[in-house]
């Protein structure tokens, strides 16, 4: 069969964070199936690229007195980091601020605009007048329209699920400044999604078989019935101040950062192109062509790794301005689900939130995650769950109870007795089982590859740890150590631990697109052969040497300390701030100032005027007060407040004070307690809880 061409992308992820585990599903995802396909001898390239433009970024590179080009390269270079720690090979990574990027996106721009599939229209928007710029929906926050929840932001409330215009929210303010925004005009460029030529092609193209089932029935929702015209055209114009790329002959004008993110992706491949193309010098591989992976009729492949929250952007937006521009569209989209840490969302308080760089610096091994991960990817847009438990169980039961115990077993007396000597088993007489055996792994060959070339990896490792429990029972039954102790079994010695080997050899190359790492080394260091899918029937294996320990157990402690590492939490361990604060007091002669953080951080905090309507003692409690409080809701809340020794619970009845409203609650062995009361303390004893001003009302925002 001819070799295949294939370039592949995975999403860009954004500069203005660190990579967690959540994105590392797609990443290890597509890596495996991109070395899958280096390994079955086809040509394929992977790129992928930091996503630096837009509004978060900029603000934040100003936040942190630095410009946004400074900000994204450190950012790149973070990234970078996170993805070679846990072997994603890319063949070019790249970011969307190069002028490859800029050159595709004005281009696609401009034919879109020759095709008449571009329209200025005037859009009335919120705008800062202090911060003075245009307000993105995320930077707007308000009280919903529909359920009247507080500080809700501009697309969407989180209290009730509503998605609105910011427009419509009560009381808007600008999250960047405070300010009350004000509403006003401004031109914004449209692509013309509802022109009829847009909306038949997509027709066509999302039931072309590009998209998973699940995706392609989420579309036709999207496009709704033939007669009905539900996609409306695209606002792809931001107005300055933001970081991006200007539109042509539109000054002050950028492109919105979703319409040059995927661009990148054919950025990213220019690049790689021209660093191939440009100083062959001892070059084996031969010259790349953008055009041939681009062009309209190309016969080559082009897959995009996605999560399912990115699908209406490479769907409708991507594919269409591709075709309208006179490019190729892709030849599928593989979309996957969300990770889920122990069945639940991933959380900072709980140290579920775990990134890249914490994970290697407990010194785990980043192949454990490669392969729990492929243990549960079938191919699908289900979510994933990373149950900690199960990954150290399956880590430490497949890999080294089933796998590298097969080598850890045999290798040895091959080296100690027969000077590395590998017997071959083709035509040995001894026992018709090797054959047997070996012949049964390697027909499954064919079978593993479906399913990695199905991105269905849970198939591929059920199946490759059933040749493994096949290899197990065979050294189980022959027993090489009793072998080794019985005088004239030398030759049976030496068939059993070169069978074993030789599965091991097999089993090696089959996990070689997970395991990419381990199996170099079993590769290099014990067999001194390259395994390729197609050379393993015939394997030269006629040497190993010394066995080198692989690979180690995880341990519990490794996974207890990086989620302890990943919790951040605001919350101290009681419910009043003074016991840390007095705690911190006796250990520094002035209490240092706490890192600075920016208003976005602060402002997660919702701090409210709480009126103490009931206190009273809690039986047992050395050190708390029940209080009840008035937050304007319609039932108060509990909270226990370690300030007994500071106040007279008659006393404080009637009192206004000061309480984080949006606190987790906290069941405790007196009851649930649903937030946490302000109180100051210093060094010398005592204990000050908050009061407002005279007029602050129960429920009041504080900020
Ligand atoms: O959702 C995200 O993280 C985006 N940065 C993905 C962009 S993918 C592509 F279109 F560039
Ligand atoms: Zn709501």
């Amino acid at each position: 069969m001819s070799k295949r061409k294939i370039l592949v992308t995975s999403a860009l992820p954004y500069a203005n964070g660190s990579i967690h585990l959540g994105h590392l599903v797609e990443y290890i995802q597509t890596d495996i199936w991109v070395r899958f396909q280096k390994m079955q001898g086809n040509e394929c390239h992977y790129v992928c690229a930091d996503d630096t433009h837009g509004t978060p970024i900029m603000l934040r590179a100003e936040k942190e007195g630095i410009t946004p080009e400074q900000l994204i390269d450190r950012v790149w270079h973070e990234h970078k980091a996170d993805f070679d720690g846990f072997h994603v090979a890319f063949d070019h990574y790249g970011s969307t601020n190069s002028n490859e990027t800029k050159e595709y996106s004005q281009a696609i721009y401009r034919k879109l605009k020759a095709e008449n599939l571009i329209e200025v229209r005037s859009v009335e928007q919120f705008y800062d007048p202090v911060k003075e710029m245009f307000l993105p929906d995320r930077f707007i926050k308000g009280e919903c329209p529909k359920c009247h929840a507080k500080d809700q932001y501009g697309d969407n409330c989180e209290a009730c699920g509503t998605t609105y215009a910011p427009t419509e929210l009560i009381n808007p303010y600008s999250a960047v400044s405070g300010a009350q925004p004000e509403r006003r005009n401004s031109d914004h460029y449209f692509f013309k999604l509802s022109d009829p030529r847009c909306q038949q092609f997509l027709r066509e193209w999302t039931r072309g078989g590009s998209l998973q089932a699940e995706a392609a029935n989420k579309m036709q929702e999207w496009l709704g019935a033939e007669s009905e015209n539900k996609l409306s055209d695209w606002d792809i114009s931001r107005d300055a101040p933001y970081f991006g790329f200007e539109i042509p002959d539109a000054p002050g004008k950028y492109f919105y950062v979703w319409l040059d993110a995927p661009v990148g992706y054919m950025g990213s491949f220019k690049k790689l192109c021209n660093l191939r193309n440009e100083d062959r010098g001892a070059r084996i591989e031969p010259p790349l062509d953008f055009d041939e992976f681009w062009k309209t009729d190309s016969k080559t492949e082009l897959y995009h790794f996605i999560g399912k929250d990115i699908l209406y952007f490479h769907a409708l937006f991507w594919p269409a301005m591709l075709q309208h521009a006179g490019f190729r569209t892709p030849t599928k989209l593989f979309a996957h689900g969300f990770l889920t840490v122990n069945g639940e969302k991933m959380s900072k308080s709980r140290g579920t939130f775990i990134t890249a760089e914490s994970y290697l610096k407990q010194g785990l091994n980043p192949e454990y995650l490669r392969y729990y991960y492929a243990a549960k990817l079938n191919g699908t847009m289900e979510d994933l769950d990373l149950n900690l438990e199960d990954f150290v169980a399956k880590v430490n039961s497949d890999l080294i109870g089933k796998y590298i115990n097969i080598a850890s077993r045999c290798a040895g007396f091959l080296t100690k007795k027969f000077d590395g000597k590998v017997l071959p088993l083709a035509g040995n007489t001894l026992s018709p089982r090797e054959e047997k055996t070996e012949s049964e792994l390697l027909e499954a060959g064919d079978e593993i590859a479906r399913a990695y070339e199905d991105r269905d990896y849970s198939r591929a490792i059920r199946k490759i740890m059933s040749l493994a429990d096949i290899a197990n029972q065979y050294v189980n039954d022959l027993k090489p150590w009793e072998l080794a102790k019985l005088e004239g079994q030398e030759a049976k010695l030496h068939l059993v631990c070169s069978s074993a080997m030789k599965y091991f050899a097999i089993l090696t190359a089959y996990l070689k697109p997970i395991l990419p790492t381990l199996a170099e080394q079993v590769e290099k260091n014990l067999f001194g052969v390259q395994f390729t899918w197609s050379n393993l029937s015939s394997l030269p294996l006629e040497k190993i040497q010394p066995y080198q320990h692989l690979m180690s157990r995880v341990d519990q402690k490794q996974i207890d300390a990086m989620i302890e590492a990943n919790k951040q939490t605001l919350a101290p361990a009681t419910d009043t701030h003074s016991q840390v604060r007095h705690a911190e007091a006796q250990q520094h002669a002035i209490t240092p100032i706490a890192e600075t953080i920016g208003i976005d951080d602060f402002s997660k905090i919702d701090l409210r005027v709480a009126k103490i309507v009931n206190a009273e003692h809690v039986e047992c409690a050395e050190k708390l007060l029940k209080l009840t409080l008035d937050i304007g809701e319609e039932k108060p809340r509990t909270v226990f407040a370690g300030i007994k020794s500071a106040y007279d619970p008659e006393k404080l009845k009637g009192r206004m004070t000061v309480m984080v409203a949006n606190l987790a609650p906290r069941k405790m062995k007196f009851g649930m307690s649903e937030g946490m009361v302000l109180a100051a303390s210093g060094e010398a004893p005592g204990l000050f809880i908050l009061s407002p001003d005279d007029g602050a009302q129960p429920g009041m925002r504080i900020k």
